[in-house]
């Protein structure tokens, strides 16, 4: 019998789980526990860490996993790392269902870095307002320029202090819409915008408000996984899965 386990986390992912519960399919949700109240799920849910590859590998034995799908944000490269080793050792199959990289267009000022590190020195030397649009993660690590005021927007109110000095914190859950950002950026007289390159919908409102408005974008790139079965439609899964 088939029994799948969805790493969770994305837009993606919760429309999969969707669709297989709708079937009456035997499967698992996997959060890593990121938030405080992560999004119900229609199907059985565990949260947490799996205990590294080997721990995945003992899940997947306990829990009579057939086929995993790898639906995590893609800036959660150790989950995916550890999910096609673990895969293997199990003899698993496994495959992504990854949303594409956002692009630029003619008329975007974006500069692609490939690191945090590199964001936190492309930034300019005079105090900036920043749209740092990367989640509760790494913020630590721009506390080396601490001239800009930056913009938070976070999904849980942060515990204890923050590591930057000047921010504003917006607490708030994606999908995002695109002229709430906009207004967002105009409200708190954004310069410029850090950001993953998430890809997806959920979280382009804040790319298309900055292309609006003519603002520049440094971009992080996505770190590298690798190389696994890749679907970009949750159909595409389904048919994978033999539904
Ligand atoms: N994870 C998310 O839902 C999420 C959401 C939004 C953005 N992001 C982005 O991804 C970056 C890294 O996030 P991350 O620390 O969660 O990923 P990560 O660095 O790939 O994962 C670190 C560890 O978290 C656990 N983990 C991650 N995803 C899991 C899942 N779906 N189910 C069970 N355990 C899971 C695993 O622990 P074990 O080794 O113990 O198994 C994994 O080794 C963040 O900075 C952010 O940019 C992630």
């Amino acid at each position: 019998m088939a029994r799948t386990l969805i790493l969770g986390g994305t837009t993606e992912a919760s429309r999969l789980a969707r669709a297989l519960a709708e079937r009456g399919r035997d499967a698992v949700f996997s959060y890593a526990g990121r938030t405080n109240n992560p999004v119900a799920q229609p199907l059985p849910t565990r949260v947490g860490g799996f205990g590294g590859m080997e721990g995945l590998v003992a899940y997947l034995r306990q829990e009579a996993i057939t086929h995993v799908v790898d639906a995590t944000h893609p800036f959660a490269a150790q989950m995916s790392r550890n999910a096609v080793a673990a895969c293997a050792a199990a003899g698993v199959d496994l495959c992504a269902l990854e949303r594409p990289a956002w692009r630029a267009m003619d008329g975007d000022t974006w500069q692609s870095v490939a690191s945090i590190e590199q964001a936190v020195a492309a930034l300019p030397d005079r105090p900036k307002r920043v749209f740092l649009a990367i989640g509760k993660q790494n913020l630590s690590e721009f506390a080396a320029v601490p001239q800009h005021h930056y913009l938070l927007r976070l999904v849980d109110p942060p515990l204890g202090d923050l590591p930057l000095p000047d921010t504003s914190v917006v607490i708030a859950r994606g999908p995002f819409d695109t002229a709430q950002d906009t207004a967002l950026l105009q409200s708190h007289k954004i310069d410029l915008i850090i950001a993953k390159n998430a890809g997806g919908r959920g979280a382009e409102a804040k790319i298309l408000a900055a292309r609006a408005l003519k603002l520049p974008v440094i971009m992080i790139n996505r770190p590298q996984v690798p190389e696994r079965l890749v679907f970009g439609e949750v159909d595409q899964v389904l048919g994978w899965l033999g539904h």
